[in-house]
């Protein structure tokens, strides 16, 4: 049998929320152990380098509690030399690399993998060579997926924001890039995620690809939880992924 499609779950907005106030509560960490109890298969954290959410301490703790558990961190970051310090001391699962500006208010778009060759293939060789998969944040383009091959990243990451922010025709559209994305990413062998902006309706839409390993959803399962709860709506979720996937 196929191996169902992995749900990890970003607990970043668990930390916003945390640092609105200073202090301990809400605690990512504990968001964490109970996503994973309520059937998420990994935990995905992006550590940015303002520090906005997720903490190096948060790191830490996420690392103990996933190694203790026997599932997948996923490290979302920028390729910077802080950055790629701190991914080599955790050794997480998976580092996801994405690009980052100060002044946006979310990950806004794809990694320019194409213009940033040189830069990438060193670094991405070194963290797979101290055991972690490599991950690249990208939009859905064939370019882009080119590219990923090309500084031997192992798994790519389509940025759904795009489709998941458009409607009617121009959503249909956006799906049609990704589903010709998505399937040259598996021709060419990375195995294929994809992230950012997904709901229950958009993430059982591209659950239906089949060669989606993974989704990465954080924003909306969070905000969900105000309302139903975590386990809930991470319960929802997959009932939404695995509903579409047979
Ligand atoms: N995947 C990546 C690489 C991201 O940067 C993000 C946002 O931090 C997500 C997935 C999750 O996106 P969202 O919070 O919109 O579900």
């Amino acid at each position: 049998m196929a191996e169902r499609m992995r749900l990890g779950v970003n607990i970043d907005h668990v930390a916003t929320v945390r640092n609105a106030r200073g202090g301990q509560h809400p605690d990512p960490v504990r968001a964490a152990e109970q996503a994973l109890a309520a059937g998420a298969d990994g935990i995905t954290a992006h550590l940015r380098e303002d520090r906005r959410h997720i903490t190096d301490a948060d790191i830490e703790a996420l690392s103990a509690l996933c190694a203790t558990a026997g599932r997948p961190l996923n490290l979302e970051m920028a390729l910077t030399q802080e950055m790629f310090e701190i991914a080599m001391r955790h050794r997480p699962h998976a580092v996801c690399i994405v690009p980052e500006r100060r002044e946006e208010v979310t990950t806004e778009g794809g990694l320019n993998v194409r213009a940033n060759l040189s830069q990438l293939f060193f670094p991405v060789q070194q963290l797979k060579e101290a055991g972690i998969r490599v991950s690249l944040f990208i939009d859905p383009s064939k370019e882009q997926v080119m590219a990923a091959t090309g500084v031997g990243a192992q798994v790519v990451e389509f940025h759904t924001g795009r489709y998941c922010h458009a409607e009617g025709d121009r959503r249909r559209a956006a799906f049609e890039e990704l589903t010709a994305a998505v399937e040259m990413a598996d021709a060419v062998g990375l195995e294929v995620h994809a992230g950012h902006g997904l709901d229950y309706e958009t993430a059982a839409e591209v659950a239906t690809l089949p060669q989606v390993r993974e989704l990465n959803i954080g924003h909306f399962l969070i905000g969900e939880a105000i309302f139903i709860g975590l386990d809930a709506a991470i319960a929802r979720m997959r009932e939404a992924i695995d509903g579409a996937a047979r």
